[in-house]
């Protein structure tokens, strides 16, 4: 298949041609950056997850996950690859911690694999995976690195979906119960904790399209289901900690919700109201409750209900909240984290009422500008004015939230070492934060690059690579190998933000 980035190589060669002095490693079309920095304290990170890095799938008393049980369908994952390897980071996470600190980043945000604490999701605790993460934090201390820690991102024990998983309502006490381990454990030395890594994620293509672990298919019903019990898990073990861990422990708790950029296609108002729409059913399903007004977007109450009526249904597929819950859930989060990457053109277009589904519930099509640079992967289209746009929409609607970037980057096939395509999706997306931060007053506390390297990228494989660093994964050591953009983003955290004197930063001004 083409490597979309050739695009990239055609204009670079081009450019090349054009302006000898410019070393070609920073060659793309810039659209003109801000040249300040960002504030004092700001967390500079980069990101992983525990099943996209960690193998030792099955070692050492590690339960299975429902990605592990998913992978090992055949013709789920392009080329039936799995994570039970990965970049084998049980082992090799001293050469993490050594990539991470050649980075300068200020924090490392991983992920916990409940499995691997807890092999049967609740119940008996399995210490050689408790000492896996204490080993890692202790690195990361030796390297002066803080932890920034998921729970929960996307590896759900098998055995508790064997009990509903996510649509048993169940879910909230048992990832209370994990939850409580973690902040025993760890909390000493955590201070920044994400509960759910894109929730829409488990609700949308876990339990809704099916088309991610762990496979069930209701579009239209589990969907919400899941996600209501999403929320209500993610309140839970907001309130735990802020009750019990947090008197003393003094960190502070998020989610991370990945969220769209949606522009209105045109400039009519049905357009507009349609974009809004996207971004209320993306973001706001999960950010009006936690953030706002308790429960669920008004727009979606509404729509869902009416289709829901229309469709047959005795009630609204869209779960309700008591109103004890509302309370719970308001205010549970100490910061939003948002994973963002890309944007769509949104049109106000009606669905057909016999389709049940999350999609067609919010009547409207979304696509991609054909302009827009591609990257390696189908869904992500370069679109740096996105980020910037979404930080100022959830300013507005979720009463200026402190922001974490938890994850923003790009990928491409070949892995290659010289890649300016990244260089040039990092200097914009970031550049558009820091515009965010200065020019729009938006309350952003920290970016996180995703990913520190190439890694088990869910159904694509190891063919879509998000990586800083290059894993060489024919070798059993899998060396990780700094690739161009390492030393960019390391150069960005060096001076905290953006200088006009730096290689890379200034040119070309189109
Ligand atoms: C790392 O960043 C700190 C500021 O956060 C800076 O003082 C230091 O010089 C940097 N180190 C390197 C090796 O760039
Ligand atoms: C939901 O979890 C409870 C345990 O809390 C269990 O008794 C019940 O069987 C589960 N429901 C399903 C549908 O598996
Ligand atoms: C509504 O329908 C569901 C199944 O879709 C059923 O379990 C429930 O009892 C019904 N409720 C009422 C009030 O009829
Ligand atoms: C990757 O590792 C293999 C096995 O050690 C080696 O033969 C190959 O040259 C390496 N590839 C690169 C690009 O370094």
């Amino acid at each position: 298949m083409a490597n979309i980035n050739w695009m990239g190589w055609l204009l670079m060669v081009l450019l090349v041609g054009n302006d000898k002095t410019v070393p070609v490693s920073c060659i793309y079309v810039d659209e003109p950056l801000l040249y300040d920095t960002f504030p004092p304290n700001f967390v500079w990170a980069s990101a992983t997850s525990a099943h996209q890095i960690e193998g030792a799938w099955n070692v050492d008393g590690k339960g299975p996950s429902i990605w592990d049980t998913y992978t090992s369908q055949p013709g789920i994952v392009a080329e039936g690859a799995t994570g039970q390897t990965a970049c084998n980071s049980y082992y090799f996470y001293q050469k993490d911690v050594d990539a991470l600190k050649s980075l300068n980043v200020s924090h490392y945000r991983f992920s916990i694999s409940w499995p691997r604490v807890l092999p049967d999701g609740i119940g008996r605790i399995n210490q050689p995976g408790v000492d896996y993460y204490k080993n890692l934090i202790a690195a990361l201390k030796v390297a002066n690195i803080q932890p920034m820690v998921t729970l929960y991102h996307w590896d759900l024990p098998q055995a508790l979906e064997d009990m509903g998983g996510w649509l048993n309502s169940s879910v909230a006490d048992w990832f209370e119960e994990y939850a409580r381990l973690c902040f025993t454990q760890f909390g000493d030395d955590v201070k920044i904790w994400v509960t759910l890594n894109e929730p829409w994620i488990t609700a949308w293509q876990g339990y809704g399209l099916g088309v991610s672990a762990p496979a069930k298919y209701g579009p239209g019903t589990y969907t919400y289901q899941a996600g209501h019990n999403l929320i209500l898990a993610h309140a839970k073990v907001y309130r735990l900690y802020e009750s019990s861990f947090k008197p003393f422990q003094q960190g502070k708790v998020g989610i991370a919700l990945n969220i769209n950029w949606y522009s209105p296609a045109t400039d009519l108002t049905a357009d507009a109201d349609a974009a809004e729409r996207a971004l209320q059913f993306m973001g706001g399903w999960f950010a009006n409750p936690i953030f706002g007004s308790g429960d669920y977007p008004s727009i979606m109450k509404q729509k869902i209900g009416e289709k829901s009526a229309l469709q047959g249904f005795n009630q609204s597929r869209l779960p309700e909240f008591t109103q004890e819950q509302k309370i719970f859930v308001q205010g549970s989060a100490d910061f939003l984290g948002i994973n963002h990457y890309t944007s769509f053109l949104t049109e106000d277009k009606p669905s057909d009422i016999n389709d049940i589904s999350y999609e067609a519930d919010q009547d409207l099509y979304a696509y991609y500008d054909p302009s827009w640079y591609g990257s390696g992967s189908p869904w992500l289209k370069i679109t740096p004015f996105g980020l910037r746009n979404l930080l100022i929409w959830l300013r507005d609607r979720f009463n200026d939230p402190e922001m974490i970037i938890t994850e923003n980057g790009c990928s491409d096939t070949a892995g290659n070492l010289d890649d300016m395509l990244r260089i040039y999706y990092f200097k914009h997306y970031i550049n558009n934060v820091l515009k965010a931060i200065k020019n729009d007053g938006v309350k952003v506390t920290g970016y996180t690059a995703w990913s520190l390297m190439d890694n088990f990228e869910w159904r694509a494989g190891y063919n879509e690579k998000f990586g800083l660093f290059n894993v060489n994964f024919t070798s059993p050591e899998l060396p990780r190998t700094a690739k161009a953009s390492a030393s960019y983003y390391a150069q960005i955290i060096r001076d905290n933000g953006f200088r006009t004197d730096q290689p890379c930063n200034n040119y070309p001004i189109s």
